[in-house]
Parts: structure tokens; sequence; C-alpha cells
């Protein structure tokens, strides 16, 4: 038990607390069961490894740095492949270098992989053709499929979630330290990015900075054999704290500082349908040392928000808290400023971030859930804009994306239409960017970020 501002806290004490979006277990004890077996797993992330994690978000905090969060909206059993992982973490770290080098930042690299399983629903069930059944909650709780015993909770898919986690891990610990993250790698694909995309011309002066760069850096000596640093890269997971049971039994405590850790992932985040600041995910999320995310939608107030920061950040450290703000292209410039404004004036230290995915979810007339490129580049703008007028620094990125070449966000270079969506729609949950236009998120991003360092508002093109 740990005495903390806000009365005692131990991994469990979220249970005393009204709860939303937990899943009902029929066979209650199959789920304790499974729950004593992952209490007793190793730990999929090391305490010593959010710690450095949340130094270099206080980094970000204090507009030193960058962050840049994204993967997929919901992790898939069926997904499972090296070839997946591999191109999501290969764009990933192509994003990450147009951000560096487009605007001379560091960028912190969190995936949401490798533990990205669990799923709020905006309703407790779905009905298909007259048929009535529970939502799907992700992969993790019960199967997507439209029948009546897919779709019930089965706690087994924990330990299933658990060890796929630690084999998309284990890939993304090789790729990142193995050789593969080479800066002349991520730049070669770049290239090959570039050669045919409908926007090269725009992009090209950006690569051949890097191409010089690098042509430089060889010549005076710096290469990737003799300096690590440019052939590995930290890159750490993320995934929204939604399944409780699950985060608790990987709670660990940390044997050299004495404090709680959720071993799942790096970083966990308290969804924008679970922040009540009296319940139970905002009861277990107080009390674990990580750095942590909060979704911040439309429903927020100022004083809420103040409130929360308190909750879940009362030593104002930095690092410790990033506010993820997911308003909507349509709403964002409405909402955001009392927010940034209230937390300037109380002097928390925070990283603000911006989800551009979450508000901008459309039903189209083929029927298919999307979101228009448009919308999302168009809240990535005024999310810089509202925090350049407030004098604040707009520190992150948080993005649904995928290496694959999908069919699910309309717009971008290549104009994905309402039409073209049914040809690669593979998403278990919202839709999300596909490398192309990850990419191109990722020169906007640049773009806006050099201007926000330069201290200058921002000479971008809008939206083609
Ligand atoms: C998500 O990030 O997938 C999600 C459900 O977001 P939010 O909580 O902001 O709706
Ligand atoms: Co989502």
């Amino acid at each position: 038990m740990v005495e903390m501002r806000g009365g005692k806290w131990t991994s469990d004490s979220w249970r005393a607390k009204p709860v939303e979006q937990m899943p009902f277990y029929p066979d209650a004890a199959a789920l304790s069961d499974v729950e004593r077996q992952l209490a007793g797993f190793p730990p999929l992330v090391f305490a010593g490894e959010a710690r450095k994690l949340k130094k270099q978000l206080a980094k970000v905090a204090a507009g030193e740095a960058f962050l840049l969060q994204g993967g997929d909206c919901a992790e898939a059993f069926a997904e499972h492949s090296a070839d997946n992982i591999r191109d999501f973490f290969r764009v990933f770290l192509q994003m990450a270098v147009v951000m560096t080098f487009g605007a001379a930042s560091p960028i912190v690299k969190v995936g949401r992989v490798a533990g990205q399983f669990a799923k709020p629903r905006s309703a407790n069930t779905e009905t298909i053709g007259g048929i009535e059944l529970p939502s799907y909650r992700g992969d993790i709780v019960n199967d997507i499929d439209f029948t009546a015993t897919s779709r019930v909770p089965d706690p087994q898919r924990q330990l299933s979630a658990y060890r796929q986690s630690a084999a998309t891990l284990n890939l993304i610990r090789a790729f990142a330290t193995g050789g593969y993250a080479n800066l002349e790698n991520a730049h070669r694909w770049m290239l090959g990015f570039l050669a045919d995309s409908p926007n090269a011309a725009r992009y090209q002066a950006l690569a051949d900075r890097i191409t010089e760069t690098l042509e430089f850096m060889r010549a005076i000596g710096l290469d990737a054999e003799a300096h690590p640093e440019l052939r590995q890269t930290d890159f750490y997971t993320s995934h929204e704290a939604l399944l409780l049971g699950y985060e608790q039994a990987l709670t660990r405590v940390d044997s050299t500082t004495g404090d709680h850790y959720a071993t799942s992932g790096h970083m966990l985040w308290i969804g924008d349908r679970t922040r009540q600041s009296d319940h139970a995910h905002v009861e277990y999320m107080r009390g674990i040392k990580n750095p942590i995310g909060l979704k911040c939608g439309p429903s927020m107030t100022a004083d809420g928000l103040l409130k929360l920061i308190d909750i879940l950040n009362p030593e104002n450290e930095g690092g410790r808290l990033t506010l993820i703000a997911r308003f909507g292209s349509d709403k964002v410039g409405d909402h955001l400023p009392a927010l940034v404004r209230a937390v300037k004036r109380e002097g928390r230290n925070v990283v603000w971030s911006c989800d551009p995915m979450h508000g901008n979810t459309i039903k189209a007339v083929s029927g298919y859930k999307t979101r228009p490129f448009d919308r999302i580049m168009g809240e990535i703008r005024s999310f810089f804009q509202v925090h350049q007028s407030e004098g604040t620094y707009a520190g992150g990125i948080h993005l649904e994306m995928t290496g694959k070449n999908v069919t699910e966000c309309t717009g971008g270079a290549r104009a994905i239409t309402d039409m073209d969506l049914h040809d690669r729609y593979h998403t278990y949950c919202d839709p999300r960017l596909n490398a192309e236009q990850a990419i191109e998120v990722a020169f906007l991003v640049a773009e806006l970020l050099k201007a926000e360092r330069a201290g200058k508002p921002a000479q971008v093109e809008a939206a083609e």
C-alpha cells in the first residue's frame, strides 16, 4: 500500500471505484486464473526504460524535443506477422527521419504497439440485420466475428495478447538496435517512397538536404560502424490502459526505487471515455510511475482538466503527463485555447500532443467509417496555431497508422475516394493512415515544427 495525496493506493484500489467500458466475464473463476498466471509472467518492459522515456518526454515538455506516437487503432491476433511489424516500424522511422531533419528536432518515438488490444466502444451492443450482439471490444476481450459465441468475453485471450505483445516487442527491440534502424536505411526507404509519390517535388528539397548531410557525415568519418547512435534508436511502446485486470496483473514493484510500474508497455494512456476523476481508470493510473497520457475530447472543461492533472501529476513532474487533444478539425479552435490557457496559468508541466484522428471520424456514403485526410491535416494545423497564439509548445502528434497500403482514410496525395475504401479496408476498429498518408503527415508536421522552433508562424501550403 502506498500513501499518496488523494488517499492510499494499491494496484487493485481501482476495484472499489465505479468503472466504465469494462467487459463482463461470465466465467469469473477462469478470469481470476488468467490474472494469477499473468501476475507470475515476466514483465514486458522495465521500470528503467519507462523512466528513460519520461526523461525524454520532460524534454518535450520543455520544448526541446517532439513526440511522435502512432500505430494501430487495435492490434489483432490475425494480423500478427513479421511483415506487418517491419512495415510499421519502417514507416515510423521514415516519419521520424523526415521530422528530425525537417525541423532539426529530436523525435521521441512511441508506438501504439505491442499491447494496443482493448477498445472502448460507444455502444454496448451492435445490431446487424436485426440481430443484436455484444460489441467487439478488441482481440484481448472477444472475437470480431458477428456470432453470439465469438462475442463472449474470454479471459484466455489475455494470455494470447500478452504473448503477441512479447513477440512483437522482441522483434521491435531487434530492429531498433540490430542495424535495421540505421539512419541511412531510413533515408533510402524514403527515397523509394518519393520516387512514386505524386507529391515528390514538394518533398525533394528535404530529401536532398538529408542526402547531403549523410554524405557530409560519411566524409568526415561519422559512419554507422563507428557510431552506434546512427544505427540504433530508442523506440517505446504504448497503449490505452483500458482492461484494468490485465494492467493490474502486470504491475510490478521496481526493486531499485520501490515504486509501482505498469510493465505491459512503457507509456499508458487514459481514453476519452474513461477519464472520470473518481472512477477506476484514473485511480489505477495515478499510482503507477510510468509516463502517462490523457485524452482530452470536447467534453473536457478547464476545471475538469486541472482536477485530473492534480490527481495524475501531483508533483508537477515533467514528462509524467501528456495531454492528447482530440477535438476534431472543426472544434479544436473552440475548445483547445481555454484548456491550454488554464494549464499555462496554473504552471502545470505537461506535454501537449495532437490526436487528429478521433475527432474526425465520419461515416462515408459507402457505409465505411473513414477520416478525410484534409480534416486530419486541418486539425494538426489548428493545433499548432493555437499553441503559437497562446505562447505554448505544440509538443507531439498521436496517429492511427499502419505500414501497409490500406484504403481506410479518404484523400491524401493519391486522393483515395469513398468508392476506393472497400479495396483494402482492413482495420479492426478505426480507419488508419496508410504508409504514404503517414509520411505526408510527417512532412506537414516537420514544416510546422520547424516554424514553431524558429518562433515564426508556419508558411505551410494548404492541403491539395
Ligand atoms: C483510441 O485512441 O483508439 C481511442 C479510442 O481514443 P479516444 O479515447 O480519444 O476516443
Ligand atoms: Co481509435
